[in-house]
């Protein structure tokens, strides 16, 4: 009973109440209620404008009913129960309608709503948008704007120079019962980070910075673009230093002109919208930050910072061990990581030793002694999660030690060669100056008694040419 109490009462208020209002764009789909009434046997009329104006609708109890099709209302309307429904609502569709149901008139003023969005393109941080909402009536009902984050901005029009905070959905209220949502574009450079950008030195270096779509180039050139360029603040333990820059953008050949060297190759086609700077490997001399900017006309400027962090393996004393040396291992960024990251070593297959882990955020390693099965690749990754950030890799190499003593016998081995070696030299080198000066000798015969030598003797098969020819030299 008391719920039948609650539901009658507003409908008792209504019918008596003043002229109910309803809102609408251009184009909407439009239920017009009438208040509820309780009564089984009935007929309802909806007319236009007049209590006895155009007769669009009626139905009753028996399930009759009869919409009009006349010119502007053809195809427009149907009924269902009490309630009139008119399709896609044009201007010429707006004004009061009155519906009676048994003896009671009851009327609804459908009221035109204008609301827009200027410009309705996307929209850079730092332009101008203007939103307007009002109602075609002289009746004023209270009207205001939301922003995506449903703070309420100003009255029927808002003029706003925008953030990419302002990117989402808007909302115009109208008399705290109507509202319409509009969507507002507003895109700055990508990406906008979140974490840190993390990469290490065996990882291929890369410092992304684009124009994210919807914008293109071209509406970038639009826009009055006038200067595009790269910053890099490198981190040091005192801080950010001052800023190099590193690349400018030259607008009329879209290619990139280099201001300060550091190896670093800049994405070929800008018109792509794709600005990043990458290099084969990171360094560790690559720690801090970038910033790619754009500049345009008006004064707005872009600019997008990518903090980049460099994950390292340093190990001490080397990369090139002996068996039975300590080693130490170190994996860091340089700085202590946020709680939820994770430093994880993977070593290689053999390598069986426990070493010690001392902190999480250094990942320091230390084998008391290698051993051969020591030596390999060994792979420090960044885990955030399961999800791996980056992963730096070294590889070391680990030769069996030599003792002293094995020395001193390979030392002397080699000196008893080379003393081998020495005699024989020495011992070929008499050889042959006795041999040269027997031949000398008797060549000497040869030049002063040429015809009577039988020199021919030794040089077998070409004596007799020899002995011919000295002849000749002779006379
Ligand atoms: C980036 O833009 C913000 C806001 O426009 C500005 O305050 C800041 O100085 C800019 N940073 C650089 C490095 O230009
Ligand atoms: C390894 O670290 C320990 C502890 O810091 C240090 O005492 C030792 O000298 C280091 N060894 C090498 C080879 O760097």
């Amino acid at each position: 009973m008391e719920k039948f109490v609650l539901i009658l009462l507003p409908a008792l208020i209504s019918t008596s109440g003043a002229k109910k209002s309803v809102y609408a764009q251009v184009g909407e789909d439009v239920v017009l209620k009438p208040p509820v009434i309780d009564s089984s046997n009935r007929y309802v009329y909806w007319t236009f404008q007049k209590e006895d104006g155009l007769e669009l609708a009626w139905s009753n109890h028996l399930g009759g009913k009869k919409v009009a099709e006349v010119e502007p209302w053809k195809d427009k309307l149907t009924m269902s129960g009490d309630s009139l429904f008119i399709k896609k609502v044009q201007p010429e569709n707006f004004g009061t309608f009155f519906c009676k149901i048994q003896s009671e008139i009851h009327s609804i003023e459908l009221i035109k709503l204008d609301v827009s969005v200027s410009p309705a393109h996307p929209l850079l941080p730092g332009e101008s948008l203007s939103l307007s909402c009002t109602v075609d009536s002289p009746k004023k009902p209270a009207i205001h704007w939301l922003n995506p984050r449903r703070e309420k901005k100003g009255q029927g029009t808002v003029a706003v120079r925008v953030t990419s905070q302002d990117n989402g959905m808007w909302t115009c209220v109208v008399a705290e019962e109507k509202q319409v949502e509009m969507p507002v574009k507003v895109t700055g450079l990508s990406p906008t980070p979140v974490l840190p950008h993390y990469t290490s030195t065996s990882s291929r270096f890369a410092v992304p910075c684009s124009i994210p779509p919807p914008f293109t180039w071209e509406q970038i050139k639009t826009k009055g673009v006038q200067e595009v360029h790269w910053q890099f603040f490198p981190a040091t333990s005192s801080g950010l230093n001052s800023a190099q820059r590193l690349f400018s953008l030259s607008l009329d050949s879209l290619s990139w002109k280099e201001d300060q060297p550091r190896d670093l190759r800049p994405a070929s086609d800008p018109k792509t919208g794709n600005l990043e700077l990458t290099r084969k490997l990171g360094r560790v001399d690559d720690r801090g930050d970038y910033v790619c900017t754009m500049k345009f006309k008006n004064g707005l400027t872009l600019n997008r910072t990518v903090h980049v962090e460099v994950l390292q393996i340093a190990s001490s004393p080397g990369p090139h061990l002996l068996t039975g040396q300590q080693l130490n291992l170190t994996c860091s960024v340089g700085q202590p990581l946020p709680s939820d990251l994770q430093l994880q070593w993977n070593r290689p297959k053999r390598s069986a030793q426990p070493g010690q882990n001392s902190d999480q955020h250094t990942a320091r390693l230390t084998i008391p002694e290698v051993s051969t099965d020591d030596g390999g690749l060994w792979v420090c990754g960044l885990w955030q999660g399961e999800k791996q950030l980056t992963s730096a890799v070294i590889t070391l190499t680990i030769d069996p030690k030599v003792s002293v003593w094995t020395l001193v016998m390979a030392c002397s081995a080699a000196a008893v060669v080379i003393l081998l070696l020495l005699i024989l030299a020495l011992v070929l080198h008499r050889r042959r100056r006795r041999k040269m000066r027997h031949l000398r000798h008797q060549l000497c015969r040869c030049k002063k008694y040429v015809l009577t030598i039988s020199w021919t003797d030794e040089m077998a098969p070409n004596a007799h040419l020899h002995s011919l020819t000295l002849i000749r030299v002779g006379n």
